[in-house]
């Protein structure tokens, strides 16, 4: 007699070769991957703001870290509020405490947030490591130097009507990240836009040409995807869409 297939006796064999029985519901919709405690830092401004809303459709916790509190998403059953500063090591290493990622999209918007989240990402790095939170999605802001491949040349035309802000803190926090034990992804995204997402997306890890502008909304899916993947850990992808 010929031995039956797993579907036809309503089992499925998992990786492990166990024999695990499920119903016919259970057939239709398989159960959702559940939600992360995730921490989002600059969770006020435009990409941070997607990061947050995106986080919680998909079903995740967040905790949204900020200077002003008032200006984070409205309220959600899924949304924490911490009110601080990234400077402040104290404030950080309280809110790095049982998160399973840390997502950060902080960027200067006065002129001494360069030195201030320099400061600051060597605190989330150090909190990280002593509570261990391992992976951590970062995009830095981008500065003349670093040269991220397609986007290096806009970057110099750009750099001229940007805050002057200080590149060897930029540099230092980047290296901060790279030299720690943390799973980190540094995303180095081309020209933001604040179009809607258009759910493509192109990487580059290897100067490769990406288009020369992405939505802060597909940065952010980008960035979320890079939660249990592990095909861009310890790696700096150039995005563009
Ligand atoms: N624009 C581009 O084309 C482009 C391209 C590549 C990369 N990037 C980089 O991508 C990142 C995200 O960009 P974005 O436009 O979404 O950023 P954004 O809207 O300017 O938001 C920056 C966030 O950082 C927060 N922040 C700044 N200093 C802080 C501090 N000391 N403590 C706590 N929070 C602080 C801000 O908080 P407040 O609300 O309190 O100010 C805000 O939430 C930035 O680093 C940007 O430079 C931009």
């Amino acid at each position: 007699m010929k031995k039956p297939l797993p579907e036809e006796i309503g089992v499925s064999v998992t990786g492990r070769g166990d024999a695990v029985t499920y119903g016919p519901e259970r057939k239709k919709e398989p159960a959702p991957e559940p939600g992360l405690p995730l921490l989002v830092f600059g969770a006020t401004g435009r990409t941070g703001r997607c990061l947050v809303e995106q986080a919680l459709a998909a079903g995740h916790r967040v905790t949204a870290f900020a200077r002003d509190t008032r200006a984070l998403p409205p309220a959600h059953a899924r949304l924490r509020h911490i009110q601080g500063r990234v400077e402040d090591a104290s404030a950080v290493e309280d809110a790095v405490k049982n998160h399973h990622a840390v997502l950060c999209a902080l960027g200067p918007t006065g002129r001494k947030d360069a030195e201030a989240i320099a400061r600051g990402t060597e605190n989330i790095v150090a909190a990280m490591q002593r509570h261990q939170v391992w992976r951590l999605i970062y995009v830095p802001f981008h500065e003349q130097g670093d040269g991220w491949g397609p986007a290096a040349l806009f970057d110099k035309l750009m750099a001229r009507f940007r805050p002057r802000t200080n590149t060897s803190g930029w540099q230092q926090r980047v290296e901060v990240i790279r030299e720690s034990a943390l799973e980190w992804v540094i995303v180095r995204p081309t020209r933001l836009t604040d179009a809607a997402a258009s759910g493509r997306h192109q990487v580059s890890i290897d100067q490769g040409k990406v288009p020369l502008r992405i939505a802060r909304a597909d940065l952010a899916a980008f960035m979320l995807e890079q939660l249990r993947s592990p095909r861009y850990v310890r790696k700096s992808p150039v995005i563009g869409g």
